[in-house]
């Protein structure tokens, strides 16, 4: 039997805001909102047509499981296993990089490349929760695409997040080393490499340097070695007019321009994310 406790709703959101702030979260009231939503199995609309309801004993425990969490860092979407992208559920989990707004960008970009009835296909290196592909796919139904990644954990819950977008039947995952084992060219090949140089790691904000997973976030002691080694495989991936959309680290465009263009490849523009950052870079192999 279900026990309930003499603590509603409203009342558990209203002390756990409370107390996400004494604790310095920045987001203290929608966090609090989100896990009381998460604890109880309802929705925003269940919080304001029943404020009053009373949590049961299990919702009260759980919620109490969810703060203590939170109030160590962590992240609530780690906390919930999910993230939204692109106006899609993508599941999360420790060795899958927790899909930024930022990236975003690169989806927009890349759909300003791809014609809306045409079969193109798209390479994603680096896929991890598979967010740029799926979000491409989705937005493209004739498009087909690999989606690639040197961790495997984080490849399971690409597919997954695949089936739930309704995308599964027009993606492949493919476990290896960037291009390693993949002999095609793309009309698209997109990319969000981990940039962050090696010692800056430390210096992350708690939520991301002890939350997402080290291999989504070292790019090396200047933040390119992956970009050095996209330069060399990006030119045998592109189909003659395709297009290459990489996400860049905050002052990077003009080192990977510099990589880019020593590998032979054409940059086209740099596109600002919503905060101002130049963010997706636009590569191409050189037209005759
Ligand atoms: C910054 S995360 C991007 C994840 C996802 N595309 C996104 O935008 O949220 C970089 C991804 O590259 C993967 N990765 C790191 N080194 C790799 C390599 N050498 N070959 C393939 N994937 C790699 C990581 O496992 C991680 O999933």
């Amino acid at each position: 039997m279900m026990t309930l406790t003499m603590l509603t709703r409203d009342h558990a959101y209203r002390m756990l805001a409370w107390r996400f702030k004494e604790g310095g979260i920045d987001n203290a009231s929608l966090d609090a909102r989100l896990l009381v939503q998460a604890a109880c199995a309802c929705n925003e609309i269940d919080m304001i047509r029943e404020p009053g309801k009373r949590i049961s004993g299990t919702e009260e425990s759980l919620l109490a499981q969810f703060e203590e969490r939170r109030l160590k860092g962590e992240p609530v979407s780690r906390i919930l296993g999910r993230r939204e992208f692109w106006g899609l559920d993508f599941l999360i989990g420790p060795h899958t990089l927790d899909p930024r707004p930022d990236s975003e960008i690169l989806v927009e970009v890349a759909l300003t490349l791809l014609p809306v009835d045409k079969k193109v296909t798209i390479l994603d290196l680096g896929t991890g929760s598979g967010c740029l592909l799926i979000a491409l796919l989705h937005e493209r139904k004739q498009a087909t695409g690999i989606g690639n990644d040197l961790d495997m954990e984080t490849l399971n819950l690409a597919q997954e997040n695949a089936l739930t977008a309704r995308v599964a039947d027009r993606a492949t995952f493919r476990h290896g080393r960037w291009a390693e084992g993949i002999n095609e060219r793309f009309n698209l090949v997109i990319s969000n490499p981990p940039y962050i140089r090696a010692a800056d790691i430390a210096l992350l904000s708690p939520e991301v340097r002890d939350f997402d997973p080290v291999l989504a976030l070292s790019g090396g002691a200047d933040g390119l070695t992956a970009y050095r080694e996209l330069a060399q495989v990006l030119p045998a991936l592109l189909l003659p007019l395709g297009h290459a959309v990489i996400e860049l680290g905050a002052g990077q465009g003009g080192d990977v321009t510099a990589l880019f263009e020593g590998a032979g490849l054409e940059v086209l523009t740099i596109a600002n994310d919503l905060g101002g950052v130049p963010r997706a870079l636009v590569a191409r192999l050189p037209r005759p």
